[in-house]
């Protein structure tokens, strides 16, 4: 990490990993086509957090999660995160903030098929001008995968894969890590290693919201966040979350 990211981070460390949404509505498209996706929302989100949002397919949950990380901007109300309003910023200065503040984890990896596992990563630090190439290594080793470095995508299991992607998330050392679905396309055992990790990066601090169709998953959560037609219809808090090695689905 560079200095000013160091100074950024110790100077504003209690806004590190905080997500305010509040009254947030997004519509995507214009007239008769229109869909709205979210409709008045709020949302609070501590670092070091691990939050899980449930919902049916359609229910807006990978739209909230695109509105928190900057990936779509929300058409009305509040977005602030990791101490930022990024509300009415246009594309490339939300490009600039997922940049230095976000990891993101998809269902199906999006890892670069020619490239190895440690290649996946280190492009990131290159690309970003963010994290330390040098502590890759460290990454794929927290994540289990320290004899696979030099393994392309094709010969690694879906957890595997799901682990570096989870590293390369981890490379810019984000403030927030958004997962959409990260278990949705893994067995159980491997799907298990996934959340471990995803708890694990809560617990350093930072904020995690994590997407799942699944209730079980959503045990290791310390708030779970449930969303229909585009809304948040309930909220509970999970005072003695589960361990992710603890829970079976
Ligand atoms: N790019 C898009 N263009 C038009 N409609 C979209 C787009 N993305 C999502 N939607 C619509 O917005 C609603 C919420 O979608 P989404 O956030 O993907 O829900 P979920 O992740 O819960 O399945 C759905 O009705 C979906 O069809
Ligand atoms: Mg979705």
């Amino acid at each position: 990490m560079n200095e000013k990211a160091k100074a950024d981070h110790t100077g504003n460390d209690r806004a590190r990993g905080a997500i305010i949404l509040r009254g947030v509505s997004k519509t995507y498209g214009s007239g008769d086509a229109a869909v709205r996706a979210l409709t008045d929302v709020d949302l609070s989100v501590r670092p070091g957090e691990l939050v899980a949002v449930l919902g049916a397919s359609g229910s807006g949950k990978t739209t909230l999660l695109n509105v928190i990380g900057g990936i779509e901007a929300a058409d009305s109300g509040s977005v602030i995160v990791a101490g930022q309003d990024i509300s009415g910023r246009k594309p490339a200065a939300l490009g600039e903030f997922r940049r230095d503040h976000v990891g993101f984890v998809f269902q199906f990896f999006n890892l670069i098929p020619t490239l190895t596992a440690r290649e996946n990563v280190e492009v990131i630090v290159e690309l970003t001008g963010r994290g330390d190439r040098g502590r890759v290594p460290e990454l794929l080793a927290a994540v289990g995968l320290d004899d696979r470095a030099d393994h392309f995508p094709a010969q690694l299991s879906g957890g595997q894969q799901q682990r570096v992607s989870i590293a390369r998330a981890l490379a810019t050392d984000p403030d927030l890590l958004l997962a959409d679905e990260p278990t949705g396309a893994l067995d159980v055992a491997t799907g298990q290693g996934v959340l471990a990790l995803l708890q694990r990066a809560s617990r350093a601090g930072r904020g995690v919201v994590m997407v799942t169709h699944n209730e079980v998953a959503a045990a290791i959560a310390d708030r779970v966040i449930r969303m229909r037609d585009g809304r948040v219809t309930a909220e509970d808090v999970n005072a003695n979350p589960a361990a992710a090695e603890s829970i079976r689905w």
